[in-house]
């Protein structure tokens, strides 16, 4: 029996946990990917695989093999949702430890790159669909300051899907993928961006009047509108893409 498989990062909690469950509302399989378990979720159809993806190489290597290990008859469908993301100290780029800036990188830019590089190449060639969404943001088109490293890790995603797209169109079966901002959620990285130190963070009075005027969507809201894109006929017919405006 074929089955529809979405793999989700960041799917312990925020936007990804409300991707995970309403996914696994309409029956398909998953695997989740974070360092936690998606809270309060559990389904024969649900995987977790633990990783920090700050460190993504073996749980690339793991998502290869297990793809490797089946073939395009055992999948009715196959989504990469590369979702998980941080942020660094809000301050300027001088102000923040180096460790930190890596981490927003590796977890926000490197690991989608390898794990789209490694879904892409266990499936190739297979005429299963298979699309690829990015969980990108606003903020890799409009720069902020006291956040260079999500703004950068947020715009390197945005050109990653246009290459992608110009390479998969030139395949047959290419997958399809699209960068997406998905709007403002009601997440603990918005509890973060408020409660960042005011003096370092000039955006600050913005993202409390966002969460103080009820403008925050719900997770479960926003899962919702990002799986109604992801469905769409015309998904991947413009590889960068804004949920609110597209
Ligand atoms: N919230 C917003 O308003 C907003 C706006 C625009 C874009 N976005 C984007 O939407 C996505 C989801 O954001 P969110 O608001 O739901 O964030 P969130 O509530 O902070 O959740 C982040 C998720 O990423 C995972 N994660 C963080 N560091 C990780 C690591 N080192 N290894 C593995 N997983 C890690 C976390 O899981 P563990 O901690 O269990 O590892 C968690 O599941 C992000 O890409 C974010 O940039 C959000």
């Amino acid at each position: 029996m074929s089955i529809t498989l979405s793999i989700v990062t960041g799917a312990s909690r925020g936007l990804g946990r409300a991707i995970a469950e309403q996914l696994l509302a309409r029956g398909e399989h998953l695997i989740s990917i974070s360092r936690r378990a998606p809270e309060g979720l559990s389904s024969s159809r649900l995987q977790h695989w633990s990783a920090d993806l700050a460190d993504a190489g073996a749980v690339a290597l793991r998502l290869r093999e297990h793809l490797q290990a089946q073939g395009p008859q055992d999948f009715a469908g196959l989504t990469l949702i590369n979702n998980a993301g941080v942020i660094s100290k809000l301050a300027p780029l001088g102000e923040v430890d180096g460790e930190d800036l890596a981490r927003a990188i590796r977890v926000g830019l490197e690991a989608p790159l390898r794990l789209t590089a490694a879904f892409l190449g266990a499936t190739r060639g297979w005429a299963t669909p298979r699309k690829v969404l990015l969980v990108s943001s606003g903020l890799g088109r409009r720069a902020m300051a006291g956040s260079a490293s999500y703004c950068a890790a947020k715009a390197g995603l945005d050109h990653l899907a246009r290459a992608v797209a110009l390479e998969e169109a030139a395949q047959a079966h290419g997958a399809r993928i699209v960068s997406l901002a998905p709007g403002v959620i009601d997440t603990d990285m918005q509890l973060q961006l408020r409660s960042a130190d005011p003096q370092a963070f000039p955006d600050h009075p913005r993202f409390a009047a966002l969460h103080r005027d009820g403008q925050l969507e719900s997770p479960a809201a926003a899962a919702a509108r990002l799986i109604a894109f992801l469905d769409r006929s015309d998904f991947g017919a413009n590889p960068v893409a804004d949920v609110r405006s597209d």
